[in-house]
């Protein structure tokens, strides 16, 4: 038996979104290969041990889910693993052989919980602290891209500074019009779930765009619009990933952005697998497996496209490295088109976990000049 502990919830505004992910997970695990300890995290960022019961139910929905029960602290120890309260104030070491981060975003997909992991010396799965903090930030992402040819959309950064120049808006006008035009798109470098997500049509639209993505971050990204078919490609493993045959999104919104995500239940169809020509779908996959790599990225990673609907080209979007894990989600969708069943996919997973935390154990961390 091997005990995993899954880390759930979180400081993000997709907090409720990684609940349902976690709940799908837990119902998913084989019990006949693995105990399972559940550690909740509340929105304030404290670690809490969870009762098992909490995910007991089938109907499983954003609405429906438990809160987090705040009685049995967690903490993490460096070089020490997990510990959790007993009772007042008292301590025991909890028994973990791997830990399953289902964070969606800030505190969880960004780099920030693997780091801590590493520092408690405890195996994990996904991506590790460089994949995961490049993959949260969309302009690192999308330099290293450019950096190794691969197709991505046009855009500018603009930091919050930037923001005080008094000719703001016409600085940024003059900069848009000379590289890409109206509309354009504007969103946070760091954030998810298209949250401070906007399309901007004209020059005096471009402000209130800034300041609602500025919320979320301190650096923005202003994109050329794409109209585009949503792609999306799984991909799993460490050294020598593989790629399953990409899905699509197709939102009936104008963009896919929050309220289709999670509100609007007519909000988007999913189509898995996508409806592609072949030679599409071969250049998708290669360039997923690309971009995977080009990040340092290993255990899973979704790749998002978009496929321009007037030329038919293919761009890089973003990736996310702990992607959505409900059953209708795409990530467990696209692996189980492809053969993968949802139990063997975790299994897969946790494998890759393990087999990247042998590998780091092999590095070393001292130097000594005396034998
Ligand atoms: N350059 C763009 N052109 C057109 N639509 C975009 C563009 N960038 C993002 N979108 C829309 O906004 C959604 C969210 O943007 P995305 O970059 O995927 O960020 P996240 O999903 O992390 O919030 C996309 O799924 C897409 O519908
Ligand atoms: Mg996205």
């Amino acid at each position: 038996m091997k005990a995993v502990a899954i880390l759930y919830g979180g400081r993000s505004g997709e907090h409720e979104v990684s609940l349902i992910s976690a709940a799908s997970i837990v119902k998913n695990l084989s019990r006949e290969k693995y105990s399972i300890t559940l550690i909740g995290i509340a929105k304030d960022g404290k670690w809490y041990l969870q009762d098992m019961p909490a995910f007991a139910s089938d109907e499983i929905s954003m609405a429906g889910m438990p809160a987090i029960q705040k009685s049995k602290r967690v903490m993490v120890l460096p070089g020490a693993g997990l510990w959790y309260e007993s009772s007042a104030s008292r301590y025991k070491k909890l028994p973990c052989d791997i830990v399953f981060p289902v964070l969606h975003g800030t505190f969880g997909e960004d780099g920030t919980v693997q780091g801590l992991l590493e520092c408690a010396d405890l195996p994990y799965v996904g991506a590790g602290v460089l994949g995961s903090s490049i993959g949260m930030d969309k302009a690192v992402t999308k330099a290293l891209w450019a950096e190794k040819n691969l197709p991505i959309t046009d855009y500018l950064v603009v930091r919050a500074e930037e923001m005080k120049r008094p000719d703001i808006q016409t600085f940024l006008t003059r900069k848009i019009e000379a590289r890409f035009g109206w509309p354009c798109f504007v969103k946070p470098a760091c954030a998810g779930s298209s949250v401070g997500a906007s399309k901007v049509s004209a020059s005096e639209s471009l402000l209130e765009a800034l300041h609602s993505a500025f919320l979320y971050d301190n650096k923005v990204l202003i994109e050329q619009f794409i109209p585009a078919r949503e792609i999306e490609c799984a991909v799993l493993g460490n050294e020598n990933p593989v790629v399953f045959a990409p899905g699509e999104i197709i939102p009936t919104h104008e963009f896919y952005d929050y309220e289709a995500k999670y509100k609007d239940p007519e909000g988007a169809r999913l189509e898995v697998p996508a409806k592609l020509l072949p030679s599409q779908e071969e250049t998708i996959k290669k360039l997923a497996l690309e971009a995977y790599t080009a990040l340092t990225l290993h255990g899973m990673a979704r790749v998002d496209f978009f496929m321009d609907k007037r030329t038919g080209n293919i761009m890089l979007n973003e990736v996310n490295t702990i992607p959505g894990f409900t059953a209708i989600s795409m990530y467990p969708r696209m692996c189980r088109a492809g053969g993968l069943s949802y139990p063997e996919l975790l299994d897969r997973l946790l494998d890759l976990g393990e087999e990247e935390y042998a590998k780091r154990q092999k590095i070393a961390y001292s130097f000594s000049n005396e034998s």
